[in-house]
């Protein structure tokens, strides 16, 4: 089973296993999850420093749901956003870079 993910900013998509992990779904497919410095200094998927953030269009319902990890870090805010790296994927989605 595999599902469709679609970044909209970029006009691309691709298709994922069940439950892949958003994060190393998008370096799998070279996507430029990561802007500037934050290829490099990003956490490596720990949920601390918050630069894979995708604002999630239409499935949300289709992510895992937020690590306790991620709730922390997203407190209060109601923004329909995910750390990529704390989310995998179980139906199709369409998500863009940031918030
Ligand atoms: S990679 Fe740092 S929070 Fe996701």
């Amino acid at each position: 089973m595999s599902w469709r993910v679609t970044f909209t900013d970029l006009e691309r998509s691709f298709e994922v296993p069940d439950n892949a992990n958003l994060r190393e779904a998008c370096l799998r497919e070279q996507i430029p999850l990561y802007r500037s410095l934050a290829r490099v200094t990003n956490c490596g998927g720990r949920a601390r420093c918050g630069t894979c953030r995708v604002t999630v269009e239409s499935g949300a319902d289709q992510l895992s749901d937020p690590t306790p990890p991620e709730r922390a870090r997203k407190g209060d805010d109601e923004r329909p956003c995910r750390l990529a790296c704390q989310a995998n994927v179980r139906g199709d989605v369409e998500v863009r870079r940031g918030w």
